[in-house]
């Protein structure tokens, strides 16, 4: 059923993973789809392969978020549903042996970046709208060497909570989807390709359905939030983690 026709939606970092598997659903479904990211190549080519709107911006710098809402007020007028994507894992470090450099960039594009893409492309919203942040199953919970990326996680959760309130009066819902592990790209920027697989096989043992995620799991349920069908739905986090939270 194609129940996104007629809406405008927009992926931050929908050039893979799971933004370009949502984005590739959100097209399936009729929405005009936006899609976002820092690499205008990388953007194109997949916007291309989708039939998607590729535009480029960092998501971690104010100067492009207002840049691309201004893109998108031109050539769309409002959006109907936003996908708040683009996010890094990050260096897997100590609390003792943090560094600045990787604290700043996680929190930039995690936090800042996603903060103020929703702050700035609140006035280009329909009332109606639905608001999807691409939050983590770590942002409640605790594992060592994870300490930054679960604190901008974390504090999405609580943003995500505030802009519900916030935003309930122009019937725009705010939801967070939080996601266990997922077999994407996301890995692979942070470490050795030889290292990758090694890690995903470890990954799946630890879950009680001994299988990691796929993005398409993840995109059935943004897609669900993004939908009139979700229409009552405000404020809530949905863990999709092969039962890891529980265990
Ligand atoms: N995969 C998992 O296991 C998992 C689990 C829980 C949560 N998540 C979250 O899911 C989201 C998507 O990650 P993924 O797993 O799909 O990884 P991915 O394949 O690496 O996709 C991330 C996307 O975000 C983009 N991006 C990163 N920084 C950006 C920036 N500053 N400006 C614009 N775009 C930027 C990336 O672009 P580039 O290609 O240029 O890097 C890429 O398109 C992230 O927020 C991640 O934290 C992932």
């Amino acid at each position: 059923m194609k129940n996104l026709t007629n809406k405008i939606a927009l992926v931050t970092g929908g050039n893979s993973g799971i933004g370009y598997a949502t984005a590739k659903e959100f097209l399936e479904l009729g929405a005009t789809t936006i899609i976002t990211g820092r690499r205008k190549q990388a953007v194109e080519d997949a916007a291309g392969e989708i039939g998607a709107i590729p535009l480029i911006a960092d998501q971690s710098k104010l100067a492009d978020i207002e840049q691309l809402v201004k893109e998108v007020q031109e050539q769309f007028g409002k959006l109907d549903i936003l996908f708040i994507n683009a996010g890094i894992t990050g260096e897997a470090t100590l609390i003792s042996d943090a560094k600045e450099d990787n604290f700043d960039s996680v929190m930039d594009i995690n936090l800042k970046g996603a903060y103020f893409t929703l702050s700035k492309f609140i006035p280009v919203l329909n009332d109606g709208a639905s608001v999807i942040f691409l939050s983590s199953n770590v942002a409640s919970m605790n594992k060592p060497q994870s300490s930054v990326y679960q604190a901008s996680k974390a504090a999405l959760n609580t943003i995500a909570k505030t802009a519900a309130l916030e935003l309930a009066d122009r019937k725009i819902r705010v939801n967070t989807v939080s996601p266990g592990p997922t077999r994407t790209e996301v890995l692979n920027k942070s470490y050795d390709a030889e290292m990758v697989d090694g890690i995903w096989d470890n990954l799946a043992q630890i879950l009680p359905l001994k299988k990691v995620g796929k993005p398409e799991d993840v995109a059935k349920m943004v897609t669900y939030l993004a939908s009139d069908a979700a229409s009552f739905i405000t404020g809530s986090d949905f863990v999709i983690d092969g039962g890891m939270k529980i265990n």
